[in-house]
């Protein structure tokens, strides 16, 4: 798209190149003042980095609380007209005749007519795994135990989406992770894309695309945890068990994971080892609770 105002008058239009809070937040007061303002962000949607976080450093603030106001005013205020999924190519000319060359990439959704239902990402053959509605999946690598497990989780529960959470929490209390076959099982017995039951599955933390250990060790390293040496503390794990952060151990006693914030700040640096807490932990106390939980 070129867009320019190569004649002598000044013009009372204004570019913001990036759609992040500060982009948004100068949007919106210029078009206050009673500027023609094009908001440009090369990502497909504003928001930037801050739509990614859940809270704000120091205040501890919700990022979405700041966040959401000014989405929905640059959304809906007159003089701001957005231009998502494009870059500035060039800018010349001086102040008052600037001529800027924006590129706009190729979308294969019209912005104005998506209402944000996401059926778009599941008929994506892109994004997602394409599936076979009604085709049995293949098993021929399944224990018949296993199979027989997860044929009676699928009974317990009706037909339709709302199963989907259900089945796979007693999945994975069952095998402590959600294998391939077992996501297309649910799929096909729900009569839904497998693309939606993945969807859901890579939603959670809860669930695990991996196999697991048995007991898992979540370390929160928010904030408050931070600040109180939860650093140290993974790092102690790591050496213990010789796995990384994501990592499970050779003998699948445990898995390690970095978590943001389990909801009990007064108490950091926090760690939880199954559905034990333990908090004001350190990293030598922890090490030594470790012989506790068997292989
Ligand atoms: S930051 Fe660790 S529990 Fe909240």
């Amino acid at each position: 798209m070129r867009s320019e105002t190569d004649h002598h008058e000044k013009v009372g239009s204004v570019l913001v190149v990036g759609g992040g809070v500060g982009g948004m937040q100068a949007a919106l007061d210029l078009a206050e003042s009673g500027f023609k303002v094009y908001l440009l962000e090369k990502e497909p949607s504003i928001g930037g980095t801050m739509a990614k976080l859940d809270k704000t450093f120091p205040t501890n603030d919700c990022a979405m609380c700041t966040l959401a106001p000014r989405l929905v005013d640059t959304g809906k205020h007159l003089n701001i007209e957005r231009l998502t999924y494009s870059e500035l190519l060039e800018l010349s000319g001086t102040p008052g005749r600037f001529k800027v060359l924006v590129k706009k990439k190729a979308r294969s959704v019209d912005p104005d007519k998506c209402t944000g239902c996401s059926e778009c990402m599941e008929a994506c053959l892109v994004r997602n795994r394409p599936y076979s509605p009604g085709v049995e999946p293949e098993l021929q690598d399944v224990e018949g135990q296993e199979l027989l497990v997860l044929r009676e989780i699928l009974g317990r529960y009706p037909r339709g989406r709302e199963a989907i959470v259900p089945i796979l929490q007693d999945i994975t209390a069952e095998f402590n992770w959600l294998p391939e076959w077992s996501l297309r099982m649910v799929a096909h017995t729900l009569g839904l894309p497998l693309s939606r039951v993945v969807r859901v599955a890579t939603f959670y933390n809860l669930f695990s695309l991996e196999p697991r250990g048995k007991h898992i060790i979540r370390v929160c390293t928010g904030t408050a945890c931070h600040v109180k040496g939860a650093g140290k503390i993974v790092d102690s794990l790591e050496r213990e068990l010789k796995v990384k952060s994501g990592e499970t151990t050779d003998d699948r006693r445990f898995t390690l994971e970095a978590v943001r914030c389990l909801g009990c700040c007064g108490l950091a640096p926090v760690v939880t080892i199954d559905e034990e807490v333990y908090g004001k932990i350190t990293s030598a106390r922890l090490v030594k609770e470790l012989d506790a939980y068997p292989a």
